[in-house]
Formats: C-alpha cells, structure tokens, sequence
C-alpha cells in the first residue's frame, strides 16, 4: 500500500494546469484555463480549468474532478496508477508498506503488463548497445541508416536476438509469469502448448502511449527474405489499442503543441528521421488509414495538420485519402509532397536539416491549392475536367463539420479558382442536402439509433455581419420564420404560403440548413400537404431542429407586453402579415442582388486585369440590369416602408 505521507506529498506538489497540459492545449482565460473537451467532438472550448481549486469541469460532457480524477477519465489510470504517474512526474519518492501476498495477487494486470513491457524495452535495448550480436547487426543497420546516438536513445530502439527463446528464458529468470509474458504478446504460444519469441533477428521500435509507457513493439527485418513480412508488430492487446495510438506521439506531443502543427508521415523510420533533422512535432500512423481516435489524440495538442506524402501516385492516393479522413475530424489539413521515389525519411537525410526545413516551410501546401494544382495539371484546358476538379474541391470542403470554417475555404476556393462565391455555394449545397438525406434514410432504416450528432450552422440571427452573403441569408431566414409560423394565414388574396413560393420560384438559397427546410417546406406545400414545425422537429437533422424550434418559439411577445404597458395599440405580427410577407420577398430579392452586383465587381476586376475587353463589356451590361433592379427593388420597399 502507497503510504498516506507520499500521497500528500504528490498533492501538495502537483499543478493541476500542469497535468492537464500534458494531454489538452488549455489556453488562459482570467483566472482560469480553458480548452477543448477531451471528451466529446466540441469545437468550442468549453473544459475548464480552476487552479485555485486544483479541478476541473466539462461541460460538454457533465465529467469534473481533480487531477487523480482527470488522469482516471482521461488516461483510463487506477487511482494507484494515477498516484505512481504523478509521483513519478513531480520527482516525489514513493513509500509503500510492503505488499501482502494478496495484494500482490491483486496487483492489476494492466500493471503487469506496463512492467514487462518496459522490462522487454529495456532488454532489446541493451541487446542492441552491448551484446554482440545486436552490435554488428541490429546497431550497424540503425548507423547504416544514419540514426545517431542520441536518436536511439530518445526512441529507445532496441535488438532482438536471432533464436526461439532468448527473450523468454530472461525474463521467466527474472520472475516474469509465463502467463503475463503470452499476455503482452512477446511470446507466442502454439497449440502443443509450447511456446515462442515473437521477435527474432530484427531491430526494434518501442511503441508509447501518451504518457510514456511502452505498450507495443515494432520490428523490422534486416534481411532480404523473400516470404517474410518487413515488419511484425504487437498484437492487441490489454495495454495495446492500435487504432487508439500514433507513433512517436510521446515525443512529439509538447512540440506539437508549440508549434500548433502536426506533421503526419507514414512510418517509423520518417518519424525518427525528422526528429534528427531537427523537426520534432511529427507522429505516424504506421503504416494504416488514420482512425478518428488517432485524429482525436493529434486534437488535443493542434488544430493543424500537415501530411506528408511520397510523391509517386500511391502516395497522392494516400494524401487525397488522409485528407478527407482528417477533414471530416474537424482539423485543418495542409500537405507536402515530396519528389517522385523520395520519402521523409529519405529526402530529410538527402537535404540535411536547414535545407530540409526550409522545403517543408516552402513546400507547404493547404488542401485547396493542393487539389486545384493537382487537377489543374491533369486538366490542362479542359472546362469539363475543371468542372469536375471544381466538384473535387467542394466535395472536400463539404466534409469539414465546421460552417464557419467551411465558408472561409469557399471564400478561399473562389479567390483561388476565380469562380463566383455563388456558384461554389450552390454546389456545396447540393452535397451537403444529398449528405443529410442519405443520412437520414440511413437512420430510419435503424430506427433505434440515436439522431445524428449536432451540426451547428453559422448563426446569422442577427444581421450584425454586413456583407452580401449575410444579409441573404438574415432574410432567407426571416422567409422561413414567415412559412413556418403563418403558412396557412390568408393575406388579402391569397395564403402566406402561396404568395411566398411563387415570388421566390427560382430562387436558390445560400444557407445549407434554410435551404433544407426552404426545400422541404416547399415539397409539402407542392404536394398539398402543410408541413408544420412538428414535421422538421421530427424529421429532422440536429441542425434543422435547431433552426426550426428557434424560429417556432420567436413569437412577439414583446409587443403586447408593451401594450399592456404603455396602454398603446402595438399592431401583432399576425395584423401585419400582409406587409411583412410582402416586404420579406422584396429584402430578400434586393440582398440578392446586392451580392450579385458584389460578385459582378469582382468579375470585372478580373476580366480587366486580364485585359479581356468584350468580357469586361458584357458583364458591365449585367451590372446595368442588376442596378435597374436594385433601384426598383429600393423604391418598393421605399413605398412600403413610408406607408
Ligand atoms: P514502409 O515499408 O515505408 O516502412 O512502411 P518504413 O518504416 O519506411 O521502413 P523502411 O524505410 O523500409 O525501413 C510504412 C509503415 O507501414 C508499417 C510500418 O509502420 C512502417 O513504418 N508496416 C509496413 C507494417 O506495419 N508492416 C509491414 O510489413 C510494412
Ligand atoms: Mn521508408
């Protein structure tokens, strides 16, 4: 049993700031710390950290505690797991009672296999530097490959004899069960009941989980034998989640987080060779498709991700693959290819660090550019296959979950490619609507799955954001406010309903959510049938929900209270359904047009800068028509609002 006095000590000792931060970015705020919850797919921060108390609240998850707490959650620690790591961390020397036979029996067997693990890391370890045989093969091979000393310690990278048993016979002398060694998987056990090494003859490349702990190997070969794999890894294990664990995390993670960046590469080899070339924030996934748990784990230190990639077509199939996968797990993608037969691990030893760095920093690409010059060079002229290359772009975009972040790269797509916001919205839609339906029809065949998780829109509530895309979109909402509350109403000749889908026929929405419902409202209303707020509460993504609840529950209240109050007749919005409809349809129309003129601008400033003459003429005459219609649009609504 760990002695009261060294858990005191540990607590006395202890940064709960600091604990945290080895595992979450927390960012000050006041008094406080505040990050991403580790524990849910936020994205935004709502973790927080209370040093002046030594815990911590997730909100998003309903989670809090202290540190003993966090690391339990978090880490999946015992408490006496938690306490060693802690102690261990703040340099406090553990006394214990010694263990009764019980205890010791008790002792969890995760614990076991934490200790011959690191017992085994060791051992191949020493193998490698001192014994012979892992001097002139295992030791020459890691020279061979330019690996120094330094970098073999930092990696712990070891040797493991060639033989069937040289590691077993070892560790059973030193006490290790038979039972715990066939756990960890170091040994193989046949079906006589005899057993095995796992590892033979092939240098080898600890595995650590996030906090330090050996829970796997790799190792890989050192000759040329045809029928063997080049590497075998650890298998599952208690200790030993694949999915869950990225290569060289452990020591990458603090400089992940200074420099906000995670390079990703695809092998142990180009992990350990960056780090020489002095680039440190890298992991790998070794050698499979990236898991979202692996994108979670790369989260908690960066929002940045930066892929690097061979520049053969397998290794641009990858990045196309990794990008969409990391897309879709909320972060910021960027990518670097390197020359066709180079790889990290290569083109770093061949450039030598400065050289190396600066081709990163100026190689870098975000996935944008990277898809339109990928498609661009395999387009050449081609207005079909750039159409195509378009749809490539916005398919990617429409992955990410973020609507902010979502229009910034449309924004971005339309600078870059000279397309019209408009158009790459339009597009986007589609998917996105085709997205959500699919998905839906996939949850109503499983009926007994929960609804989709939350997909918050950009919140245009309130038109306090200017430009031309915004106020479109205040008012695409407003329509829908209109239809969902007063559909059925009758106005002087005709129902709300009625009047609001015939003057907005053609018109396209630029909101993904109001579209949806816009879309679905006006389904219903062609078919006959009224769809209420109760069709899209039920029907519904999280998203339209959302929107549809908000726009049901804002009712003016406001202004009968304030008659009550003033005793002054307040017309209800019912009493002014005529105008509001009317003067709805007309905002809408003139903040149309206003983007489109925005967007003619731009049109002409290209077609100038190009010096194309008869384009810069015949985009002026659509600006001419477009400004007729603004003025007209203003008197209308200029009568309306006088009256
Ligand atoms: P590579 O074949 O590129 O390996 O596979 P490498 O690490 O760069 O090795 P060198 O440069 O030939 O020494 C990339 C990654 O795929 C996984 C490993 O994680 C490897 O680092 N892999 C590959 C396996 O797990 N098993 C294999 O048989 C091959
Ligand atoms: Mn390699």
């Amino acid at each position: 049993m760990i002695l009261r006095e060294t858990i005191d000590e540990v607590k006395n000792r202890l940064d709960i700031v600091d604990v945290i931060s080895d595992f979450i970015t927390l960012k000050k705020s006041g008094q406080n710390y505040k990050g991403l919850s580790p524990f849910t797919n936020e994205k935004t921060p709502s973790f927080f950290v209370v040093p002046g108390k030594g815990i911590f609240k997730d909100f998003s998850s309903g989670k809090g505690g202290d540190s003993f707490t966090f690391l339990m959650e978090h880490e999946g620690m015992s408490y006496v797991e938690a306490i060693r790591f802690l102690a261990k961390k703040y340099g406090v020397e553990i006394k214990e009672t010694e263990a009764t036979e019980h205890e010791s029996a008790q002792q969890s067997e995760r614990e076991g296999l934490y200790i011959l693990m690191n017992y085994a890391e060791e051992y191949y370890h020493n193998n490698l530097l001192t014994h012979e045989e892992g001097q002139s093969i295992g030791l020459s091979y890691f020279r061979e490959r330019g690996f120094n000393d330094k970098t073999i310690e930092k990696f712990e990278l070891g040797y493991a004899l060639n033989g069937w048993e040289n590691f077993s016979k070892e560790a059973l002398s030193k006490g290790y069960s038979q039972d715990l060694l066939e756990k960890t998987g170091l040994v193989v056990k046949k079906e006589d009941g005899s057993s095995y090494d796992r590892f033979r003859g092939r240098v080898i490349f600890p595995i650590h989980n996030i906090s330090g702990k050996v829970i796997a190997f790799g190792a890989r070969m050192l000759g040329k034998e045809k029928n063997q794999p080049k590497y075998i890894n650890s298998p599952e294990t208690e200790i030993y989640h694949k999915s869950n664990v990225l290569y060289g995390l452990f020591q990458a993670k603090n400089a992940i987080r200074q420099n906000d960046n995670c390079y990703l590469v695809e092998g142990y080899t180009d992990v350990i060779s960056l780090h020489q070339a002095g680039v440190d924030n890298v992991v790998s996934s070794s050698g499979t498709a990236l898991t979202d748990e692996q994108i979670k784990l790369i989260r908690r230190f960066s929002e940045n991700v930066t892929v690097l990639f061979d520049g053969d077509a397998a290794g641009i199939k990858a990045a196309l693959r990794g990008i969409d996968l990391i897309l879709k797990g909320g972060l910021n993608v960027r990518v670097v290819l390197f020359p066709d037969g180079e790889d990290p691990d290569s083109y770093s030893r061949k450039l030598g660090t400065t050289d190396f760095q600066n081709f990163l920093k100026s190689n870098r690409k975000d996935f944008i550019s990277f898809k339109a010059d990928l498609f661009a060079a395999e387009a050449g002229g081609d207005p079909i296959r750039k159409a195509e290359s378009i749809r490539e772009i916005v398919t990617s975009i429409a992955i990410i979950p973020d609507p902010v972040k979502r229009s910034v790269y449309i924004q971005e797509t339309s600078n870059l490619l000279k397309i019209g916001e408009a158009v790459l919205l339009t597009e986007l839609n589609k998917i996105l609507i085709n997205e959500r339906k699919k998905s839906e029809k996939e949850r109503l065949r499983n009926t007994d799955e929960p609804p989709p998780p939350s997909d918050p829109i950009a919140d245009v509530s309130e038109p306090t954001k200017t430009d031309a895309s915004s106020m479109v979109q205040y008012q695409e909402k407003e329509t829908i406010r209109l239809l969902l509350n007063y559909a059925d109403e009758a106005l002087e000749d005709q129902k709300v309903s009625d009047f609001l889908f015939h003057e907005l026929e053609d018109v396209v929405f630029v909101n993904p959510v109001f579209s949806e419902i816009f879309e679905g409202l006006k389904e219903g209303w062609e078919k006959n049938e009224s769809r209420s707020s109760h069709y899209f509460i039920h029907e519904g993504s999280e998203a339209i929900k959302s929107v549809v609840t908000d726009l049901v529950a804002q009712r003016y209240d406001l202004s009968e209270h304030w008659g009550d109050k003033y005793h002054i007749h307040i017309p209800r919005e019912g009493e002014l359904l005529n105008e509001m409809a009317y003067t709805n349809v007309l905002r809408l129309k003139l903040r149309i047009i206003q983007k489109m003129l925005e967007e003619n601008k731009q049109k002409i400033r290209e077609a100038e800068g190009m010096g194309n003459e008869s384009e810069v003429d015949s985009i002026l005459q659509t600006q001419i028509g477009l400004d007729q219609a603004k003025k007209e649009l203003s008197e209308l609504l200029g009568i309306v609002i006088a009256r």
